[in-house]
């Protein structure tokens, strides 16, 4: 689509007893992104796909079947959607939802091996997102470090990996709020929008690496909640990197213009 949206919502009406979607990215490495809307009581039955996918409600309230389990989800909620488990989707009120479908992201539980030839996408021109790709890049090879740490129960690693998290890439995450995510907020029509789940997403992060570092300062030795607040912050660090690069990286290219781009790169540079 070449025109930019201002209200997501606005862009797709909830059609009388019926389903509407509209696609709003759809990226060569396999990632895309549609809106939907679902009147009350609507459902897209249960199927599975070979990717993973995750839902973000915008509006409305829905309940989506994940495996043989039904889950309640609230306005600014989102839920993973597991690769080869089947998944439905039944709307409780007129509802918006984002659908992003990782369709490049291979089986779950696969990651390559560091190391490992495969790797996403690259499909950004800003030299600020591709030093924060580069800066992505690195905090992965610390994940890896951190979980072949948990499995050796080197907590000496695992520390060490928590303290690089909430030294340097928090820096990284104040620097997404203050430059880029200002900048992308007007495009979601002042809903909780992408922007603000990252911003959660950052909290969280921040949150847990802190108490790992408090749990590993207690008990140097290690504890079952030091496992797994590791291991959280593992699978949290990995999905958060995914949608960056693979949805909101690539989506602030095609939104902002290039005078917006300028800006990005000049309020990153006057720190
Ligand atoms: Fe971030
Ligand atoms: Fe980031």
């Amino acid at each position: 689509m070449s025109h930019v949206i201002r209200d997501l919502p606005a862009a797709l009406p909830v059609p009388d007893s019926g389903i509407a979607s509209s696609p709003l990215l759809d990226l060569p490495g396999g990632t895309k992104v549609v809106l939907f809307a679902m009147d009350q009581g609507q459902e897209i039955s249960p199927h599975a796909a070979p990717f993973p996918a995750q839902i973000l409600l915008l509006e409305g309230r829905l309940e989506v079947l994940i495996g043989d389990a039904w889950n309640g989800v609230a306005p600014h909620e989102g839920l993973e959607l597991p690769a080869g488990l089947p998944h439905g989707v039944k709307a409780l009120a007129p509802s918006h939802f984002l659908l992003t479908m990782l369709r490049g992201a291979g089986q779950p539980a696969d990651r390559p091996a560091a190391g490992a030839a495969v790797k996403p996408p690259r499909s950004v021109a800003s030299p600020v997102l591709q030093h924060w790709m580069d800066q992505h890049d690195e905090a992965l090879r610390r994940l890896d470090r951190m979980e072949g740490g948990i499995g050796k129960e080197d907590w000496t690693t695992v520390g060490e990996v928590a303290r690089w998290l909430y030294d340097e890439l928090k820096a990284h995450n104040e620097a997404e709020e203050r430059c880029l995510f200002p900048l992308m907020d007007p495009f979601f029509g002042g809903q909780h929008g992408p922007t603000d789940c990252m911003r959660d997403e950052h909290r969280l992060l921040w949150d847990s690496t802190l108490q790992l570092q408090q749990e590993l300062e207690a008990r140097p030795g290690g504890s079952p909640r030091a496992g797994t607040l590791a291991l959280s912050i593992v699978g949290n660090l990995r999905a958060h990197i995914d949608k960056e690069n693979q949805v909101l990286y690539p989506m602030a290219e095609r939104i902002l213009t290039p005078d917006q781009l300028r800006q990005l790169e000049q309020a990153y540079a006057a720190g």
